[in-house]
């Protein structure tokens, strides 16, 4: 079988993540984000993964050949010369998609859950209809991270579908006005007839496809359990964090880190060094030849690889890019974002933060800014 990722352009949202490396490439609980869907792909059995960009970046083309050997797959990169939306790249791919007549996956590339996708592939056979998309209900409070909870269907695409069969009636895309709570988690699979709908121009599948697919009932919706998030984001990213290591805490909670000092879930890359008298946690993950020096506190944050936090300072909200050096007693909160090799002076205060790689911060930043 086939997958297609609509790996996208420059994943601005991230900035400055991904100022210097592409975003499928950033690491989401120590492993690249798109690796997490490429390996769960191979898992059942997918042999040819075609990342759709729309940007050239040779540091992922390299980074994909290793990858490939490594899983004994085939990954291509289908590159536009303008953005195609989500619907355009299929057409683009049209004859890698196509070749073997068989369904196959398309999925957002910023998306991180349990990925279901043997379960997909029975549901997509059972309706034998063109199309199946993975949808999430909205839940209650009291399931926070235990299952998801879609606070702003306005962010999302929705659907209304029937509830005995799953077949989708409507779909609507950032909607408006309330239509419904079941928003659309952004995996697929499709047929190859769905090839027959999209041209070769700028579409979206979600604006235009989808609702043409939904008219001719040839649409289904597939029920995720367990947790989902949209990581495309640093805030969504960070709480897309935690319900991951809360997933790792049920599934192989070996994996989470036990020495002492460490509250709740905490991964923490076994090339990393933490100090005496830390408290690391809940929700951390610490990244590849990380310094953590005595008496530093971390919660809910991420540490990319290479950075040094030097001791007694407090860091709470934030994602730390690669290669950091933040000093002794800084206290850093609120969403706070630093992109590679940043250095913060000691004692300093960063609230909100975004701030852009090789940057030096010698003052405090006491409200939310972007520091070029
Ligand atoms: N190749 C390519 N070319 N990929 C693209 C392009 C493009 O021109 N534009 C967007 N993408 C990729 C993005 O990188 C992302 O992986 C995916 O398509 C979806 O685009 P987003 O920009 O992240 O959309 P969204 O998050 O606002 O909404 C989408 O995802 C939601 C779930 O997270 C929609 O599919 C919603 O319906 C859905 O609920
Ligand atoms: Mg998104």
């Amino acid at each position: 079988m086939k997958a297609l990722i609509l790996v996208g352009g420059y994943g601005t949202r991230l900035r400055p993540l991904t100022l210097t490396k592409p975003k499928p490439l950033v690491e989401f609980c120590n492993k690249p984000m798109v690796l997490h869907q490429i390996e769960a792909l191979a898992q059942v059995g997918v042999t040819h993964v075609i990342l759709a960009v729309s940007y050239l970046s040779d540091m992922l083309q390299r980074e994909m050949e290793v990858e490939a050997k490594r899983l004994n797959i085939k990954i291509t990169i289908s590159q536009e010369t303008e953005p195609l939306g989500t619907a355009g790249p299929l057409a683009l791919a049209r004859e890698l998609l196509d070749s073997d007549n068989g369904p196959f996956f398309v999925l957002n590339s910023d998306v991180i859950c349990e990925f279901p996708f043997n379960d997909m592939i029975k549901f997509h056979k059972e309706h034998a209809c063109e199309g199946t998309i993975v949808k999430i209900q909205k839940m209650s409070r009291k399931y926070l991270f235990k299952v998801t909870k879609v606070d702003e269907p306005s962010k999302y695409g929705v659907v209304v579908y029937e509830k005995n069969t799953g077949k989708i009636d409507r779909f609507v895309e950032k909607p408006r006005e309330y239509v419904s709570n079941k928003i659309n988690a952004g995996l697929y699979i499709f047929n190859s007839a769905i090839l027959n709908r999209i041209e070769l121009r700028p579409t979206s599948i979600e604006k235009e496809i989808f609702p043409a697919m939904a008219a001719d009932k040839q649409l289904y919706a597939f029920e995720l359990q367990g947790f989902w998030m949209d990581v495309g984001q640093p805030k969504d990213y960070l709480t897309g964090m935690s319900m991951y290591l809360n997933y790792v805490r049920h599934s192989s909670s070996d994996r989470l880190s036990r020495e002492n000092g460490i509250v709740g879930n905490v991964l923490v890359d076994p090339t990393a060094k933490i100090g005496e008298r830390c408290r690391i946690g809940p929700n951390v993950v610490i990244g590849p030849r990380v310094i953590i020096q005595d008496g530093v506190c971390l919660k809910n944050c991420t540490i990319l690889g290479d950075s040094l936090i030097k001791s007694h300072s407090w860091i709470a909200n934030c994602i730390i890019g690669w290669r950091c050096n933040i000093g002794q007693w800084v206290r850093m909160e609120n969403t706070s974002v630093l992109g590679l090799d940043v250095s913060v002076q000691d004692e300093l205060f960063v609230n909100g933060g975004i701030i852009l790689p090789h940057k030096a911060i010698s003052e405090s930043i006491s409200e939310p800014k972007i520091l070029i």
